[in-house]
């Protein structure tokens, strides 16, 4: 998702979409030149070929590129083109795998049977829809514009839909899950999660602000008035989030994963930014009453957040305030950064997310044994990516109970992370290593002996570890080329011993994930390039 551009201001604002790459053709066949070969067979759920090769086989594969090595760089130009394909698959009234679905619904993946996730989650949906919101904003496609519409109708008719949760102002919002068709999920469930309405909101805000930025023709007072309508009680989709958001952050629901009841650093995050973007709104559409509410709450929120959930002893970022049969360590922290950070709160490049950054990535390194091998086309052995699960304690298969496995959206998280990170100190022209991120930075050093001090652009120091950082977020997505199939096809997780994938198919949430990692490296790359005179 597009983070950091997406902190911008008002309706006369300048969204930016700019670090957008790789325009998606609709029905373009995808071809991974020079891949086919690496994998005969496309990938099947718990099969155990040998994955990996002798270690003197990677050796001779080893050319001594500077930056992308090994056909990296064109297959990542791939994935993003066939990730943008296969999440448009999930999506109705078009995508193969959502026909008979209400026109809008983001089916979380296609897999009606061990495990069941064909239903349309308002959290997925809305990660998916800022994708589908920024690929529109680079290519114009009419078709995805069509989409977004159906999306936010459709959402307003979710919001309308008495549910276990509640009705539309009621409680009924948190609710996390829907049929495809739109109709309320009866069985039990752990709810409300109160993430959902604030992503939902950004997606459709960023939607607003991009197409006030592109083509304000577009954008007529009917149309705005049926996402933001400025009344009390209000009828409109966002403004509906913000109101639930505003009244009941500080209420406890289960967490993005969907198994704990507490209060939680990711939907905290999130709630924290739709606060902020909808106050903007809320400002410039003249509901000023709400704008003063709003900001009251965003406030109160944001004291939360700097006071609750950085636990100075472990050294890193707890996901969840009173959960404590868990570390607290868990790749949501991450997400929070992606998708709900501020410049001055948590984002990627702060020391809090840096400092968990390093701690999941070292526990995920031990705790799964494929991590121990090495993957091949990529040479550094120092700056080797691993794959990243949900947390240490987590049990889920993918399918019922058992043990824990990497995921491909928590892996692509930790490449978006760095990306947005060298982006940033690149703009900004230097970086401090602290007591906070030492850690961090003890792994991009060739000995593991950082110095804490300033870096700045010009000394060759800060060259090496923004050079090291990018090759170490890339290494990540290797781990990706490594464990997708030859069309490029990503299921929720793979397997920890065997790295076959396994859980829901074609996860929509997956290719959604990739996209957002491979457009922000676009930044990085180009920055980089840019900034250092680094070969391309
Ligand atoms: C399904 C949920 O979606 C998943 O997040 C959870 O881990 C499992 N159920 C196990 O409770
Ligand atoms: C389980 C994940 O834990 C949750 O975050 C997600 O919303 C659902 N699966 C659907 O993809």
């Amino acid at each position: 998702m597009a983070v950091l551009r997406s902190v911008l201001g008002s309706l006369v604002g300048v969204y930016c979409c700019s670090q957008l790459a790789a325009a998606y053709v609709v029905g373009n066949p995808v071809s991974l030149p020079g891949y086919q070969h690496v994998f005969p067979n496309p990938a099947r759920v718990d099969v155990l070929p040998p994955k990996f090769q002798p270690a003197d086989e990677q050796q001779q594969q080893q050319p001594a590129e500077p930056l992308v090595p090994n056909g990296l760089e064109d297959w990542i130009k791939d994935q993003r083109k066939t990730s943008m394909r296969f999440l448009l698959e999930n999506i109705a009234p078009n995508g193969s795998n959502a026909r008979g679905a209400a026109p809008g619904s983001v089916i979380a993946s296609p897999s009606k049977d061990a495990p069941n996730y064909y239903y349309q989650w308002v959290r997925d949906a809305a990660i998916t829809m800022a994708e589908v919101v920024a690929e529109y904003g680079e290519t114009k496609d009419e078709s995805l514009k069509a989409i977004i519409e159906d999306y936010a109708k459709l959402q307003d008719s979710i919001q309308n839909t008495f549910n276990p949760s509640g009705g539309y102002t009621t409680g009924g919002l948190g609710e996390p899950k829907f049929m495809i068709d739109g109709a309320p999920f009866t069985e039990n469930w752990g709810r409300p999660q109160r993430d959902g309405p604030a992503l939902r909101a950004l997606t459709l805000m960023n939607y607003v602000r991009m197409l006030n930025e592109t083509d304000p023709s577009l954008i007529s007072h009917d149309w705005l008035r049926k996402l933001y309508d400025g009344k009390f009680p209000t009828r409109s989709v966002i403004k509906a989030d913000l109101e639930y958001i505003s009244h009941s952050w500080n209420l406890t629901g289960f967490d993005l994963w969907e198994e704990v009841k507490d209060l939680h650093f990711y939907t905290a995050l999130v709630q924290h930014k739709a606060l902020v973007e909808g106050r903007e709104l809320a400002v410039v559409l003249g509901d000023s009453a709400a704008g003063v509410w709003y900001e009251s709450q965003r406030h109160e929120l944001r004291k939360f957040l700097t006071t609750s959930f950085w636990n100075k002893e472990r050294g890193h970022l707890v996901a969840y305030l009173d959960t404590r049969y868990r570390s607290g360590i868990d790749c949501s922290l991450l997400l929070a950064s992606l998708h709900g950070s501020q410049e001055d709160l948590f984002p990627p490049w702060s020391d809090e997310i840096l400092a968990s950054l390093a701690v999941l990535v070292a526990d995920m390194a031990e705790r799964h044994p494929i991590n121990k091998q090495t993957p091949p086309f990529y040479p550094e052995g120092r700056l080797r990516g691993v794959g990243i699960g949900r947390y240490p304690e987590d049990r889920y298969d993918g399918v019922g109970l058992g043990e824990g496995n990497p995921w491909f959206l928590c892996t692509s998280s930790v490449s978006n992370i760095l990306y947005n990170t060298i982006e940033r100190f690149l703009e900004q022209g230097y970086f401090d290593i602290n007591d906070m991120n030492l850690g961090f930075y003890q792994r991009l050093h060739p000995t593991g002996n950082a110095v804490t001090g300033r870096y700045t652009a010009g000394q060759p120091e800060f060259k090496n570890y923004l050079t090291d950082m990018f090759k170490y977020a890339d290494s990540f997505l290797n781990v990706i080329r490594w464990h997708a199939t030859p069309e490029g096809r990503l299921s929720e997780q793979f397997n920890k011993y065997s790295g076959w994938q396994r859980g829901a198919k074609d996860l929509t949430w997956s290719y959604g994930s990739f996209t957002s990692a491979a457009d922000d490296r676009e930044v990085a790359k180009k920055a980089l390039v840019r900034g250092m005179a680094v070969a391309a």
